[in-house]
């Protein structure tokens, strides 16, 4: 009913779902997100003031569910990678019974569009009451979730009125990657100059998020022959794994089509049986470290007759358009951001063969917008 109330009084602008309004959205959005936690004089991020030292942190856990926690995938990614702090992870339905042996003083990190999502919060309360350290990051900062925190890190999206969460999920990376930024200065292993080229990355993202934009036609073209499918097959590698697993979740959720998505390194231990010319696979490949393993995986699938659909960014394009049937060229941006971009037509491709198979887009069947029971 709040949905709905809020629905009626935020609009459609003219677009013709919430939806296709969110997705074009999404570069405000991360400029806005940014803009909290960014000084623009100084090009550093600024945390809001936490009732604990950061650089103190043993190790974190991150739970949430369903998109929130793909976010949640790609921000343990970075943290990992460049605060070098160990983080344990499960969506929140395993982490609230699973009751793993948390460290003492832990960051538990819990994502969050509407703040009131039952497993999450059951979640929240059980890393509480083992000593963690609560960090939520939340769209609806009036919400259960932000009273029970220690902190809150604010997603400036807005209000998300499709079921289907889009610009909320860029603005939860725009927040995880600059919590990635604060946790590798406190642990001393982010010096100015390695600051200024990951902040610097992150406030072009808006520009190169509207660029994104300029894609649609073969986008369009590609849902075309989604729209045809029974059985749909996303990969990724690296931080682009939770981008197949978030674009396989929009597809499902929006156009009823089964799909599934699997680290590309996974193929050849089984789903590779799955391929033939009628199961189309859709692959998030830009350039960097992993495009070369990630090729040789299309490769195989190519061989099999798999109808390879690729997202790619202008530097990746030359090679991947030798064997995908679609090519579609986003900026290219640093390793760092490629995912949050990389999201966008993954996004976009769902919304478009929903649109082609005339499912209800903002209200799809079975579906609600914040699952507050178990
Ligand atoms: C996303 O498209 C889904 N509607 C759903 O997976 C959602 O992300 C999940 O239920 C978590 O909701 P929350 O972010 O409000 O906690």
């Amino acid at each position: 009913r709040l949905t709905a109330l809020i629905a009626a009084s935020v609009g459609k602008d003219g677009y013709r779902h919430y939806m296709e309004k969110e997705l074009h959205e999404h570069p405000v959005v991360i400029g806005q997100t940014l803009q909290r936690l960014i000084d623009p004089a100084t090009r550093r991020v600024v945390m809001p003031e936490l009732p604990f030292d950061l650089a103190a942190i043993p190790r974190a856990v991150v739970t949430a569910c369903g998109s929130a926690f793909y976010a949640g995938m790609i921000g343990r990614y970075w943290i990992e990678q460049y605060a070098r702090l160990p983080v344990d992870i499960d969506v929140a339905s395993e982490m609230r019974y699973r009751n793993p042996p948390l460290a003492q003083g832990g960051l538990g990190l819990l994502i969050s569009q509407s703040g009131e999502t039952a497993d999450t919060l059951a979640a929240l309360r059980g890393m509480r009451a083992v000593g963690q350290h609560i960090v939520s990051v939340l769209n609806v900062e009036q919400s259960t979730m932000a009273r029970e925190s220690d902190a809150v890190l604010g997603t400036v999206a807005g209000p998300e009125i499709s079921v289907a969460s889009t610009k909320a999920f860029t603005a939860q990376l725009s927040v995880l990657a600059c919590l990635t930024i604060a946790l590798a200065r406190a642990r001393g292993l982010m010096d100015g100059a390695m600051e200024e080229a990951m902040v610097t990355a992150l406030l072009d993202l808006p520009s190169k998020a509207t660029e994104v934009f300029e894609r649609h036609d073969e986008i369009r073209r590609m849902a075309t022959i989604v729209a045809e499918a029974r059985d749909v097959l996303y990969l990724g590698r690296g931080a682009m794994f939770p981008v197949a697993l978030e674009g396989a979740l929009k597809l499902k959720e929006i156009t009823y089509i089964h799909a599934e998505a699997y680290a590309a390194g996974e193929m050849k231990h089984g789903p590779i049986s799955l391929i033939d010319s009628s199961v189309p696979v859709v692959a998030t490949v830009p350039s960097g470290p992993l495009f070369d393993k990630t090729l040789s995986n299309l490769q195989e699938a190519r061989a099999r007759g798999g109808r390879l659909l690729v997202f790619t960014d202008m530097e990746g394009a030359p090679r991947l358009r030798e064997i995908a049937e679609c090519v579609v060229a986003i900026p290219t941006v640093d390793e760092f951001v490629a995912p949050i971009l990389q999201t966008i037509p993954v996004q976009i491709l769902a919304y478009e063969v929903a649109l082609l198979k005339g499912t209800d887009v903002d209200q799809p069947r079975n579906l609600a917008k914040s699952v507050t029971v178990e």
